[in-house]
């Protein structure tokens, strides 16, 4: 029996992840890649070049899959009820995608289902900043209601000066102003969910970023079982709200031992790249059958602890796969990387190790990515 074709719209890491789950399952796959070269487009064979944000592109691309899903939220919501109203299956479909999309309408998603959330506020003029501040005090956090990732889009602002600049910088885009928090850690939680409500959460998972970008995890998160249960809760919740189907990760911070939810994201995530090795079934296998409407598999860690590191581009430009064989020479690191061409500072691949302890996964885990990290030059 051949399986419904699954067309990704976006071909990065995540799709070339995607993908290489698919492979075992049998389960055909089209790729809508901007262009030939994409992480994902030098491996897939069957490809569409085209752009996300035309409606002619995706239309002609929904038009040879059965169900079409995504690699990115870069896809205007509008585009997506009209292909729906055509009969296109998107999975997830427009109404997750224009919760996701936009930092307001997941804020008030997560308000809904009685999740937590820190203190926010959509402002138009640095007056309306100025008074969330003397309710909240100083820093307050600005961030870019759309658009913004990997920290691009988040802007700590200690006085009213500051948060004039970044109001001039928006020019007149929504942004969102929000109590600093006081993080002691930030951990995530990701379910897939199946059409008709099926769902399975992997474990909480704690993460780091450094400069607003993901850069580590280890799994399972160190906060308090009770917390972690509650975030697994809160994500399922508010998988069924938004009506997801695929993968689904929340982030949360912990501060003053409470929960605060942060943000979401309807796809496979940063965050739970560790599940490949990390976990009985991998958040992209699980994407790949919740949007095929399989069976979902379980979520169970394969080994007590599971630590993933980012690999950035070296400072000189070189690309991390010239000191693959190093890093492969550090014990049990499984090593990621995502065909993209090198740049100084871009993500461009990590390195997962399991085992029974939390230190020295994490040390090993590290040290792989770090000699991926180093260049050419350094030894
Ligand atoms: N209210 C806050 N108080 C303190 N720190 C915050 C707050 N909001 C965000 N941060 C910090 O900034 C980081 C990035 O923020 P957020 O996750 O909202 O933005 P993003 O750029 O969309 O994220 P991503 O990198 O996940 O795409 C958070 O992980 C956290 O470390
Ligand atoms: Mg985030």
């Amino acid at each position: 029996m051949t399986l419904p074709t699954v067309g990704i719209v976006g071909a990065g890491q995540l799709a070339r992840m995607m993908y290489q789950a698919a492979i075992p399952l049998e389960i055909p796959v089209r790729l809508l890649a901007v262009r030939d070269e994409d992480g994902a487009a030098l491996i897939a064979r069957d490809v569409m070049i085209g752009q996300a944000d035309s409606l002619d592109d995706l239309r002609a691309f929904a038009a040879t899959c059965d169900i079409v899903t995504f690699d990115h939220e870069l896809v205007e919501p509008e585009h997506l009820r009209t292909l729906e109203s055509e009969g296109v299956v998107l999975r997830p479909g427009a109404m997750t995608a224009s919760v996701v999309v936009d930092k307001r309408d997941q804020r008030a998603a997560m308000q809904r289902i009685g999740a937590p959330t820190p203190a926010h506020r959509e402002v138009a003029t640095t007056d309306e900043i100025a008074a969330f501040a003397r309710e909240h005090g100083w820093p307050i956090v600005l961030k870019a209601a759309r658009g913004g990732y990997d920290g691009r889009g988040v802007w700590i602002c200690a006085d009213v000066t500051s948060a004039g600049d970044v109001f001039a910088l928006m020019q007149g885009r929504p942004l969102l102003v929000e109590a600093f928090v006081r993080i002691e850690s930030e951990f995530a939680v990701q379910v897939a969910r199946r059409p008709a409500g099926e769902m399975v959460a992997y474990p909480a998972v704690d993460t780091v970023q450094r400069d607003g970008a993901f850069h580590e995890s280890i799994a399972p998160s160190s906060v308090p079982h009770a917390r972690a249960q509650e975030a697994a809760a809160i994500a399922m919740r508010i998988a069924d709200a938004i009506g997801c189907v695929g993968m689904l990760a929340v982030e949360f911070f912990l501060a003053d031992g409470h929960l605060l939810t942060n943000e979401l994201a309807a796809r496979p995530h940063n965050s739970a790249h560790y599940t490949i090795e990390g976990c009985v079934t991998s958040q992209f296998e699980n994407h790949m059958r919740a949007v095929s409407d399989l069976p979902l598999g379980s979520t169970a860690l394969t080994a007590p602890f599971v630590a993933t590191v980012n690999a950035f581009g070296p400072k000189d430009g070189s690309d991390p796969a010239d000191t693959l064989a190093d890093a492969l020479s550090v014990e049990g690191a499984h090593v990621h990387l995502y065909g993209k061409p090198p740049r100084s500072g871009r993500k461009l691949g990590h390195v997962t190790v399991t085992g029974e302890d939390r230190g020295d996964v994490l040390n090993r885990a590290r040290t792989a990515a770090n000699i991926l990290m180093r260049g050419q030059g350094a030894t």
